[in-house]
């Protein structure tokens, strides 16, 4: 049975990647939740914290935002040490030099707003079983379909989900 860790409301777990989703940063409270020591994270690709119930779609938008210089919003069930698993409210960003070139990718991940996630996860398990018979835009269709049902952006109707929160 996996057991959830649930964060602290002053938690912020942050994370900085090259270009192709290596960490090439992360603080205290990202190691305390993943279980992981920073040599076991620098350098390593960051599904290394991917957790199996997470869609395809999720990721594949969220690359798709910040390649494009954009930031997105997404509640992430993320893999820790010893079959655990907590949820993050997740802000990913690119950061630009001077050129506007993007250089990496930044994420802050804070404690979900627990309807949220209640809600969330109904919405990943049927994007999954989507995308168990017809891949990752399957799952993207299911996102599209909502925002057109609630005439929102994604990040508005991800925004807006956490917000009751704070
Ligand atoms: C800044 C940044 C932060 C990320 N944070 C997470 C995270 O917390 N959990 C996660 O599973 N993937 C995260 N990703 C996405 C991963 O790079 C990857 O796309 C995802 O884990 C899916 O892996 P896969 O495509 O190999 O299946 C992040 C990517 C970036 C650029």
């Amino acid at each position: 049975m996996e057991q959830e860790l649930i964060l602290e409301t002053d938690t912020l777990i942050t994370s900085k990647t090259d270009l192709r989703g290596r960490i090439i940063y992360c603080n205290k409270d990202f190691m305390r939740y993943a279980g992981l020591m920073e040599h076991e994270l620098i350098n390593q690709p960051h599904n290394i914290i991917r957790h199996p119930d997470m869609p395809k779609a999720i990721f594949k938008l969220l690359w798709n935002y910040v390649k494009n210089g954009k930031e997105i919003f997404a509640f992430v069930k993320n893999k820790s040490k010893n079959n655990r698993f907590y949820w993050v409210f997740a802000n990913i960003t690119p950061s630009f030099d001077i050129e506007n070139n993007i250089i990496s990718y930044y994420s802050i991940r804070r404690k979900p707003n627990p309807k949220a996630v209640e809600a969330i996860s109904k919405i990943y398990a049927q994007m999954q079983e989507a995308e168990q018979i017809e891949g990752a835009n399957a799952g993207i269709r299911i996102l599209e379909d909502l925002s057109k049902k609630f005439n929102k952006t994604y990040n508005e109707i991800i925004f807006d989900l956490q917000k009751d929160f704070q």
